[in-house]
């Protein structure tokens, strides 16, 4: 529409009007003179809506406007006019009922119809006679029609099909979106969009796209969206599952199997065992079983639709639980450093043995041995630390038992190394109850002593010295000094035993050991 062409076709703009208007656009043409713009507002209105055709810089001299429906200014397109001087309006052929015309110029349209959209002229005529128009256009989109989703292929098989979602119906001038489980579609190679994404296409359906899936349409004014729609994923079955999933059970106890496999439609079960069908349910039941019920459990499932079936097999074990085992050994008293032998005996077979010593698992130091099966323990050389209770427990997968402790005492070796010592010993003992004794007479009754005792015994002598060497007392040299030192350091500990110790360990654990020497006389 050219606004300058319009009043040419106006009938009712006499030739003096135009000549002026000409005239006017010519020597008048005031550069501050705002140009009249409408606006419709909104510009995109759904049917039913109000729509208010906005006149800006209304001129002041204005005598009097028109309203069209349409390009051109005719007659029969007049919907209303407005007299500025009588403050009154008069209603044209255009005219609906559902338009006000204000004072203002503006021309308010209420619950629009689709027949009105399109251009609408604004034309004034001004108190000279001069004539201006304006022009504006308005949309009116139609509500959009709920949409819903079919398919090409209401039973789609897993990984076989692909899939083809419509969003129904097709409007013009509406985007289709589409969301699955509440989220808009991501980046995936299996799905594809086409019609402007009205259709949604899954490629290659897996069991995971059942969906809900939901189809949104959207133009300028409006949304709207379908129902949730699920897919019928036909998969299945996979491999079956069986609970529990221990293969050892307990005789006299009720066998309940349970055994579950993914499928649409259900799976149907069937229990065989040892190969003949037991039950064709999904649970298996068996009271009371006993070791003949071992055997091979295999549960199989089968999907009518797919026509695929697939089992899965355990081996089960019943076993009795283990009877009490006992230990053997030919002695419980033993002398230290002495070999120990002790034996778990079980009439079970499939067991498994560990030892405990004082209730706790027992710990296998390096003087321990045990025989490949865990039967025998071995303690060489034993020591007194290893006096104690003695147990073996048997196990097999079902069961264990313990047997009834053995009690271990192991006692000190009396023939070795304190003969000679017991002689200084008795000394020391001496020195201590004479507290008063002055270190002079010690030394005369020391040297008195180690003349005559020195001949007793050389060999068990040196036999002490050397084990007193492992407690760092000095060298273990078998020089003939080495009988002083040792005596000595008895003698020091004596006269010295109020205070801590001065120098490291080596003196309390020697002394321990004469105090214990001390003890068995
Ligand atoms: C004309 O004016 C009357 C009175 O003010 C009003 O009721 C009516 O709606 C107006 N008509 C139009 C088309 O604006
Ligand atoms: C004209 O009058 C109408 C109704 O009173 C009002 O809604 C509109 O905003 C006015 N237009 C202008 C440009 O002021
Ligand atoms: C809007 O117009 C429709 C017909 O076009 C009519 O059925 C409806 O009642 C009208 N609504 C109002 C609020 O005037
Ligand atoms: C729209 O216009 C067409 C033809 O011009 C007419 O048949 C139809 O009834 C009109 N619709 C409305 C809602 O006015
Ligand atoms: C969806 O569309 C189909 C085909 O157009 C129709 O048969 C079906 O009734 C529609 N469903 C709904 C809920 O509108
Ligand atoms: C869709 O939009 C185009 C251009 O935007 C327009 O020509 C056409 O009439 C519109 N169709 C409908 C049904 O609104
Ligand atoms: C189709 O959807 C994609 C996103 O999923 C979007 O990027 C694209 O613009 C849409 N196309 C149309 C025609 O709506
Ligand atoms: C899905 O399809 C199967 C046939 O493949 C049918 O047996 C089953 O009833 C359907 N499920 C639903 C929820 O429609
Ligand atoms: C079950 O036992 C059979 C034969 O004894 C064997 O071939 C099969 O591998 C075993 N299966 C399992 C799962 O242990
Ligand atoms: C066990 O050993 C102790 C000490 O060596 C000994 O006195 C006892 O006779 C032994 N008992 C048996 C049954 O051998
Ligand atoms: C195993 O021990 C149990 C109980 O001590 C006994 O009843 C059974 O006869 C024994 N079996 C064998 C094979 O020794
Ligand atoms: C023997 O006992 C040790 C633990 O002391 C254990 O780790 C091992 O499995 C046992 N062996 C057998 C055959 O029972």
């Amino acid at each position: 529409m050219e606004l300058t062409s319009a009043p040419l076709h106006n009938a009712q703009v006499s030739w003096s009007g135009l000549l002026l208007t000409v005239f006017l656009l010519t020597c008048w043409n005031s550069p501050t003179t705002a140009k009249v713009t409408v606006e419709a507002v909104p510009p995109h209105v759904a049917e039913g809506q109000n729509v208010l055709l906005l006149v800006h810089n209304l001129p002041a001299e204005v005598r009097a406007f028109y309203w069209y429906k349409g390009e051109t200014v005719v007659d029969s397109n007049e919907i209303a006019r407005f007299l500025i001087s009588s403050s009154t309006n008069k209603t044209g052929p255009a005219y609906s009922g559902r338009e006000m015309i204000y004072p203002n110029g503006s021309l308010l349209f209420q619950n629009v119809t689709q027949n009105d959209t399109g251009v609408y002229m604004l034309n004034m005529i001004m108190e000279n006679f001069d004539y201006e128009s304006a022009s504006v256009q308005f949309r009116v989109h139609p509500p959009l029609p709920k949409p819903n989703i079919t398919t090409n292929n209401s039973n789609p098989m897993e990984g076989d099909d692909s899939v083809a979602l419509m969003c129904e119906p097709k409007t013009q001038n509406t985007t289709y979106l589409w969301r699955i489980n509440g989220q808009s579609l991501s980046e995936d190679d299996r799905l594809k969009q086409s019609e402007g994404n009205r259709t949604l296409t899954l490629l290659s359906v897996l069991r995971t796209d059942i969906g809900p899936y939901v189809c949104q349409t959207r133009n300028q004014v409006s949304t709207s969206q379908s129902d949730p729609f699920t897919l019928n994923i036909t998969y299945g079955p996979d491999a079956p599952i069986i609970s529990p999933s221990n293969i050892y059970f307990h005789s006299r106890t009720n066998l309940s199997l349970s055994c579950h496999t993914d499928s649409n439609p259900p799976a149907q079960y069937s229990w065989f065992v040892n190969g003949d069908l037991q039950s064709s349910s999904q649970e298996l039941f068996i009271p009371n079983i006993n070791t003949n019920n071992s055997g091979s459990y295999t549960c199989l499932v089968y999907n009518s639709v797919t026509g695929l079936n697939k089992n899965t097999i355990k081996n089960i074990t019943v076993l009795e639980p283990v009877t009490l085992p006992f230990i053997q050994v030919i002695n419980t008293t033993f002398k230290e450093l002495d070999s120990v032998f002790m034996t778990c005996y079980s009439n079970n077979t499939g067991i498994s043995i560990s030892w405990l010593f004082n209730g706790q698992s027992l710990r296998i130091t390096d003087r321990m041995k045990l025989s490949q099966n865990n039967s025998t323990l071995t303690i060489d050389p034993v020591r007194r630390e290893d006096s104690g209770d003695y147990q073996c427990e048997v196990s097999n997968p079902v069961s264990s038992k313990k047997s009834d402790p053995i009690q271990l005492n192991i006692i000190p070796d009396l023939t070795q190394g304190t003969a000679v010592l017991s002689g200084g010993a008795i000394a020391s003992i001496v020195v201590g109850a004479v507290a008063g004794m002055t270190l002079i007479a010690v030394l005369a009754y020391f040297l008195y002593f180690r003349k005559t005792g020195r001949r007793t015994d050389q060999r068990d002598l040196t036999e002490h010295k050397s084990s007193a060497s492992n407690h760092n007392l000095g060298p273990s040299d078998n020089s003939p000094t080495k009988v002083d030192e040792v005596a000595y350091s008895v003698l020091d500990f004596n006269a010295q035993q109020p205070k801590p110790p001065t120098s490291a360990s080596p003196s309390p654990r020697v002394t321990e050991e004469v105090y214990s020497e001390v003890k068995k006389k």
